[in-house]
């Protein structure tokens, strides 16, 4: 085999809470994670020459890994050893036992930096890549550890449907779902950075000086997916940074209005943001609103979505 080419999913948080700073820095959360159709796709293949739009050559060990990106905002995204997904492969590469030769290359729909773990999901395919690619065929409870190691989000891009993340949301266990959800997604000029969102939630927090409460996940919002009531969910939508993120980007107010104001069932700030997520009652519903959010002039552009869909899955080789 010379090539294999994995699907993988972005996610949207349905309950993002945040509990107090942790000595390691990071938080525990109640992180209830939700995969939407909204895919990046990686192909790791054997390298031969230098693949075009290649980055530089990423050697550690007897592992040389190379990256190129093309999609939405690629330009954004690191090609050399700061790009996860080489992380990833090198991470894997220990792994193998012998030496080894990739190139990644990563087609973008997910938005770059914008709070629906594109990152992450592409890291998770190059594992799930690279995997296959030398035939290691590792248990996916072994995914999940060597994922975990590489971001928090990496773990559920594996895992997919919805779940709920505890830890620093890498703790996964399945939630029920009893049917569809339908959502635009509003994306925004430039990404948020994650580390920057989580201090200034932090500082707003100690600003008002009110204590932080242990992180617990909602009864409601749990009753809201297994009945796969989309009117009660979006009652139930609640991320413990948005208001950071509104305060690093105050025009995503508008944008939350916007789609308020167009009837979405519900309606929050992505993760870190600075993507917008508005669940909508059906697939045309969702459609009016992403064109009620264009003329609106409030994002640089919408996308729709459903969701539950599966983790990252090998679609070719
Ligand atoms: O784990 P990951 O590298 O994706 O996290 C990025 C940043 O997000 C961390 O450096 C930290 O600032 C913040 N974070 C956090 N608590 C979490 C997850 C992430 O503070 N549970």
């Amino acid at each position: 085999m010379t090539a294999v080419t994995v699907r993988v999913p972005a996610k949207v948080n349905l309950q993002l809470s945040v509990g107090p700073r942790r000595d390691d820095g990071y938080h525990d959360l109640v992180n209830v994670f939700h995969a939407v159709s909204l895919f990046d796709e990686v192909t790791a293949s054997v390298p031969v020459g230098v693949p075009p739009g290649a980055g530089p050559a990423v050697v550690s060990g007897t592992a040389t890994v190379t990256v190129s990106v093309e999609g939405d905002s690629a330009g954004q995204v690191p090609l050399d050893g700061d790009n996860l997904a080489v992380r990833a492969a090198l991470a894997l590469a220990e792994r193998a036992g012998r030496p080894v030769a990739v190139h990644l290359a990563v087609r973008k729909a997910i938005p770059v930096a914008g709070g629906m773990a594109g990152g992450s999901a592409d890291a998770a395919a190059a594992l799930v890549a690279c995997d296959e690619l030398w035939g290691l065929r590792l248990d996916r409870r072994e995914l999940l550890d060597i994922g975990a190691g590489l971001g928090s989000d990496v773990p559920f891009a594996l895992f997919g449907g919805t779940a709920v993340g505890t830890g620093r949301g890498e703790r996964l266990a399945p939630v029920p779902v009893g049917g569809e959800f339908h959502w635009v997604f509003a994306l925004a000029d430039g990404g948020l950075s994650t580390p920057a969102v989580y201090g200034e939630c932090d500082r707003l927090r100690e600003s008002t000086g009110e204590p932080v409460a242990w992180p617990r996940a909602d009864e409601a919002l749990m009753a809201a997916l297994a009945a796969g009531d989309a009117k009660a969910l979006g009652v139930a939508l609640v991320n413990d940074l948005q208001p950071a993120a509104l305060m690093l980007r105050p025009s995503l107010e508008r944008t939350l209005a916007a789609g308020r104001e167009h009837g979405a069932l519900g309606a929050l700030v992505s993760g870190s943001g600075p993507t917008c997520a508005f669940l909508a009652e059906s697939p045309a519903h969702a459609a009016d609103l992403a064109a009620a959010l264009r003329d609106a002039d409030v994002c640089r552009a919408t996308v729709t979505a459903h969701g539950p869909v599966p983790g990252a899955e090998i679609v070719a080789g």
